[in-house]
């Protein structure tokens, strides 16, 4: 089963048909049933007479919790109008699996069955997720129909290449619910952070003492993670220079790998020109061993010492370059949070910091948070992580200077 954890605070009191045409991927539109489902999204399915030959309707109907329509005869609706009255009051539609035949269909304007009427008589938004085989995908009259609709202001999702039902490899897979979702939930973010470059650390940085030991911090990444997949969702480019972490790359998002403070400062560095943002989320090492000893040291049983050298804090120094982008910190502290936390912005040079006591999260999935700014400080509620870092990037997007760059 995939993970939707990151995904958690997307689609809350979103109304969703999801349309299910017929192709052999409609047995994953089953589980994007459950997984819209259990973002808040209340979801509707209307199934074509070909769906339903793969998938029946009482999956749907005990996967969504709602009725499922297949008619556009049906009289369950209180008007008899199912193709009129199911798509008002509806956010999105979206069709997964979209047959090569749907999508003729559709780019005719065709009205031939409730999922076709139900997409020409729209006033919301559509998202397709194509499904095919490859030579179908590529065919001339296939891409002329996705022209055309994509001219008309649909959306395509996928679909991607790979290994396919019919054993052939290449362009035509749908993508899988969870990266369905996670592209409705980036189709809904409001897009505060468009035409910006944002470049971040993230996670731990790992000191080496020799090839197999060495210091580090226990950060389990997840809050950097967080951001830059709320800063991706929110339109941005983002650069992520990440330490040592076992969280996947965010849709969207460049990840750099560095272990070492010393490797993360230079990539950042490279990765700094043209950035309107930095946030520095890694909990980097404060010192590593004055040197790295090139192979494994053998115990002795006597006492050791090891010699540390301060590493160079990469904040305070991006912070300090005359053509600073806009700077954001982050502090965990054990006690005395708004003391500490506003004394390092300060010192740092910072508009903006976001404290969090260490009790209040570390590695866990919640966090409590208080951000800094010019104007104060501004509590935010104990949330998931994702929630947090939604907020903290609107905060950030409000207080950016209008002109980039
Ligand atoms: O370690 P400290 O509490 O000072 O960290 C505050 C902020 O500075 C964090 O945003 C952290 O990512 C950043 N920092 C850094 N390089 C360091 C130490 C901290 O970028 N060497």
């Amino acid at each position: 089963m995939e993970d939707y954890t990151v995904s958690i605070d997307g689609l809350h009191g979103r109304k969703i048909v999801l349309g299910v045409s017929g192709g052999i991927a409609a047995y994953k539109a089953a589980e994007l049933t459950r997984a819209l489902g259990r973002m808040g999204a209340d979801v509707h399915v209307a199934l074509t007479e070909a769906g339903e030959r793969f998938v029946s309707a009482l999956t749907f109907h005990a996967l969504s919790g709602n009725r499922v329509w297949t008619s556009p005869w049906d009289e369950r609706m209180e008007n008899g109008m199912p193709h009129i009255a199911l798509g008002r009051g509806v956010d999105a539609i979206v069709v997964a699996p979209a047959t090569a035949d749907l999508i003729a269909r559709l780019a005719n304007g065709l009205a031939d069955d409730l999922l076709a009427t139900l997409c020409l008589a729209r006033d919301c938004p559509l998202l397709l997720a194509p499904a095919m085989n490859r030579q179908m995908w590529e065919n001339p009259a296939t891409q002329r129909n996705v022209a055309r609709l994509r001219a008309d202001g649909v959306i395509f999702l996928g679909p991607e290449e790979g290994e396919q039902a019919c054993g052939e490899t290449g362009p035509g897979r749908m993508l899988e619910p969870g990266a369905l979702c996670e592209a409705l939930v980036a189709f809904f973010t409001p897009k505060r952070l468009a035409g910006r470059k944002v470049v971040m650390t993230a996670g731990p940085t790992f000191e080496a003492i020799d090839p197999v030991r060495g210091i580090t911090n226990a950060s389990s990444g997840k809050m950097g993670y967080a951001v830059a997949t709320a800063c991706a969702r929110a339109g941005a480019e983002v650069v992520l220079v990440s330490g040592p972490v076992a969280v996947p790359t965010p849709a969207g998002v460049r990840r750099i790998e560095a272990a070492s403070a010393l490797r993360m400062r230079d990539e950042v560095l490279s990765a700094l020109p043209g950035a309107d943002v930095f946030i520095a989320v890694a909990a980097v090492a404060d010192y590593r061993p004055a040197e790295t000893v090139g192979h494994k040291l053998k115990k002795s049983g006597a006492a050791m010492r090891l010699e540390l050298v301060p590493n160079p804090d990469i904040l305070a120094e991006v912070a300090a370059r005359p053509d600073a982008p806009f700077c954001v910190g982050f502090a965990a502290e054990s006690h005395d949070l708004d003391a500490y936390a506003e004394g390092k912005r300060r010192a740092k040079r910072l508009p903006m910091l976001v404290g969090n006591l260490l009790a209040d999260g570390l590695c866990g999935d919640d966090n409590t948070v208080v951000i800094y700014d010019d104007e104060g400080r501004h509590p935010l509620p104990r949330a998931p992580k994702a929630f947090v870092a939604r907020q903290i990037v609107e905060h950030l997007a409000r207080l950016l200077p209008t002109a980039a760059g």
